[in-house]
């Protein structure tokens, strides 16, 4: 059982298979360790010490049926992610699918940008609660992430989206933050135009991991494209069709002081500080990963 083609653990009236037999086979199948263990896991329903608890112990047919299952899936190429149906991102473990961009690690740091500046405006000026938007929420990463990491009561964070789908994926996900739930409100609609009229120029904080990617960029992962939702991704032919959209509302919708945190691409550093400029945004900032590419924009109103 450890090729590609005979990767069924289901034997009618076989062996009784226990999870130590399953993780070495799906490893063996998808020629990672780390990977077939996340898919025990899910298929088994325990994580970390329970599961290694689990080991030696006989695996339910249902079970089994549904790694097997997940090792079809992951075969035809789908995404791991897509096929674990789960994904960490900072402390939260997020439910997802196709129906939302997978978050990704970069944007973990877009989100603690964001974090530090939400901390500050805090420290300085303690008048909660902070009014803060995570446009283009997809899963719900970066906002759900501020409204679980930022003290109760502190903000009250809106996640909007232009996708439906994608905002039943982050309210589902909401439903997993605990109680700050109660100050995240979800609202439809195209970036600034999904929030109610009453928060222009009101905004503290406005971040956005916006689709970025130039329409014919040849240097497009296959995977992506062919997996993940077309709408999170592309924008224009230079990739920054959403991002002037976004810049030059944002100064209507800031409050004085207020500021915008972007996830931008790699080499877009240039292209978005004049954009910015542009609109007569202040205190801009383009911040490079730890490889020293361009990854986060920040400015003020
Ligand atoms: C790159 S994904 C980011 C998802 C999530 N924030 C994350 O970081 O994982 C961009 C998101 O923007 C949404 N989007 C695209 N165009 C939009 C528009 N015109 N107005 C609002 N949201 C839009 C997409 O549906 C998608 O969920």
């Amino acid at each position: 059982m450890t090729d590609d083609s005979d990767f069924e653990f289901i034997l009618d009236d076989g062996p009784i298979v226990t999870w130590r037999e399953l993780l070495a086979e799906t490893a063996a199948v998808l020629g990672d360790r780390n990977h077939a263990r996340w898919m025990c896991e899910v298929a088994s329903g325990c994580d970390g010490v329970e599961f290694v608890a689990e080991l030696d112990e006989p695996v339910a047919t249902a079970m089994v049926v549904h790694l097997d299952a997940m090792i079809a899936r992951r075969q035809t190429g789908e995404p791991l992610q897509y096929v674990l149906g789960r994904w960490q991102f900072r402390r939260l473990d997020l439910m997802i699918d196709q129906r939302v961009l997978i978050p990704r690690p970069e944007t973990e740091w877009v989100c603690e940008a964001a974090l530090h500046l939400a901390q500050s405006m805090l420290a300085d000026a303690p008048s909660p609660p902070l009014q803060i938007v995570d446009l283009g929420t997809g899963s719900g990463a970066i906002g759900l992430s501020l409204a679980a990491e930022l003290p109760l009561g502190s903000a009250t964070v809106w996640l909007s989206d232009i996708s439906p789908d994608a905002l039943a994926v982050a309210s589902a996900n909401l439903a997993g933050i605990g109680r700050g739930a109660q100050h995240v409100r979800v609202t439809l609609g195209p970036w600034f135009d999904a929030l109610p009229a009453h928060l222009r120029g009101t905004l503290d904080l406005v971040v956005a991991n916006p689709p970025y990617i130039a329409e014919n960029d040849p240097d497009i992962d296959d995977e992506v494209a062919q997996w993940e939702p077309h709408g999170a991704l592309f924008a224009g032919d230079d990739g920054l069709a959403d991002i002037r959209i976004i810049a030059a509302d944002a100064v209507h919708w800031l409050r004085p002081g207020g500021a915008l945190v972007l996830e931008i691409g790699a080499d877009q550093g240039a292209g978005v500080s004049e954009v910015l400029h542009g609109v007569g945004l202040a205190g801009i900032e383009i911040r490079p990963d730890l490889a020293g590419r361009d990854r986060i924009a920040i400015a003020h109103r």
